[in-house]
């Protein structure tokens, strides 16, 4: 039986594009079938880097090519520097020396990065132009290939310029999992247990229970992960595409978690390691403000641990007067108020912001 008929379909249902995340197995070598129902064009052009290009690029091009449909591959550089406005505006070019017109196609084939670049162009590109988002890192295929965010860096800060402009569909192929380095898997696990917090204590005892199945890379396991976060995921950006209100609840552990990145300058800690701290200073805030109980705050620390993220912020030696000081200079602070997710029960999250700041800082004391 072919691993295709296994795939699952999620819809992210909005007002305007609506659209698929197709996730299976083994599901990108029958890319060319689901991108060749919407592609009005018979050229098309897929971004992705040097290294993830080797394994899937032949992949994708050649399900294309029996479809018809002929790939200009594009190569951008590794790691977070693509996002740039050099990177971008080097692909516009390609775009007009290749004749794309408002009816031509993007296809983002990797993670975060290569989606958030590639799905800003698409967006800029003649005013829009047709995207496809094919995630290949865990943390693009359960949270940032959904919901439509885009952006690139400026020097002065991450993801300054961007948009909302949501793909035409999500092709996420857990198989693509398998050659991503472990500290990549890490990194999404940070976000795969934030879902768990959030929405529900079932799923978090179902991670905890499959850590071992899911570092094994367990595709079987692997693909329900993914299908519960992206169903999440998408039922947040349904009822909140512009992140005017409920969406912030996905900052569950990232008001810290920024703070830990600004003052360990995105070099010590990573951003999964952060969330991961983040999701435990806020669990033990909510713990110490009795609304959290001690149980639950050890489930927690213990998925996280099992997860190999990391449970202290001690061995980073950060000064907690700068990491406060880095809360109040992040962008989702309101009027000066530190808006905090703060966790009720495994499943179950509250946003407070009348949180005293000396109560903040001493959650960093862990
Ligand atoms: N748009 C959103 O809503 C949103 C949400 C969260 C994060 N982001 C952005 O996502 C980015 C981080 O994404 P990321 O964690 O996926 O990092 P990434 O895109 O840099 O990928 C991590 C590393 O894994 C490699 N890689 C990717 N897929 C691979 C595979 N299948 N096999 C082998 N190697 C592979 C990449 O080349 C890279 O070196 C950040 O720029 C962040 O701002 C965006
Ligand atoms: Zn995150």
């Amino acid at each position: 039986m072919s691993l295709f008929k296994k795939e699952k379909k999620v819809r992210c249902h909005l007002e305007q594009n609506s659209y698929d995340i197709v996730i299976g197995s083994s599901i990108i070598q029958n890319a060319g079938q689901i991108i060749a129902k919407i592609a009005r064009n018979d050229t098309v052009l897929i971004m992705t880097n040097q290294k993830i290009g080797a394994v899937y690029l032949p992949l994708i091009s050649g399900s294309l090519k029996r479809q018809g449909i002929k790939a200009i591959r594009h190569l951008v550089p590794d790691g977070e520097k693509a996002k740039s406005e050099k990177q971008l505006f080097r692909l516009m070019k390609v775009l007009i020396e290749n004749r794309f017109e408002r009816s031509s196609m993007i296809i983002a084939l990797g993670g975060g990065v290569i989606g958030d670049l590639a799905g800003f162009a698409a967006s800029i590109f003649m005013r829009g132009i047709d995207f496809v988002n094919v995630p290949t890192t865990l943390l693009a295929q359960v949270d940032s290939a959904i919901g439509g965010k885009t952006g690139i860096n400026l020097p002065e800060g991450k993801n300054l310029v961007g948009s909302f402009y949501q793909p035409k569909v999500v092709i996420a192929d857990s198989a693509t999992l398998s050659t991503l380095p472990e500290k990549e898997l890490i990194n999404g696990m940070a976000e795969v247990i934030k879902y768990g917090m959030l929405f529900d204590h079932l799923f978090f005892e179902y991670v905890e229970k499959n850590i071992d199945a899911i570092f094994d890379l367990d595709l079987e396991v692997i693909e329900r992960i993914v299908t519960k976060c992206v169903q999440y995921k998408t039922k947040v950006v349904e009822r909140d595409e512009k992140e005017s209100g409920l969406r912030a609840v996905l900052n569950l552990g990232h008001t810290f978690g920024h703070a830990l990145e600004t003052v360990g300058q995105y070099k010590k800690i990573t951003h999964g390691m952060a969330v991961a701290l983040g999701m435990q200073a806020a669990g033990r805030l909510a713990n110490k403000l009795e609304m959290f109980d001690g149980e639950s705050l050890e489930r927690l620390i213990g998925v996280i641990d099992k997860a190999h993220l990391p449970t202290s912020i001690v061995p980073y030696n950060l000064d907690k007067a700068a990491l406060l000081g880095a809360m109040y200079g992040d962008k989702k602070v309101k009027d000066k108020k530190i808006r905090l997710i703060l966790p009720v029960e495994i499943g179950s999250v509250v946003i407070r912001d009348d949180i005293k700041p000396a109560l903040i800082k001493e959650a960093f004391t862990f």
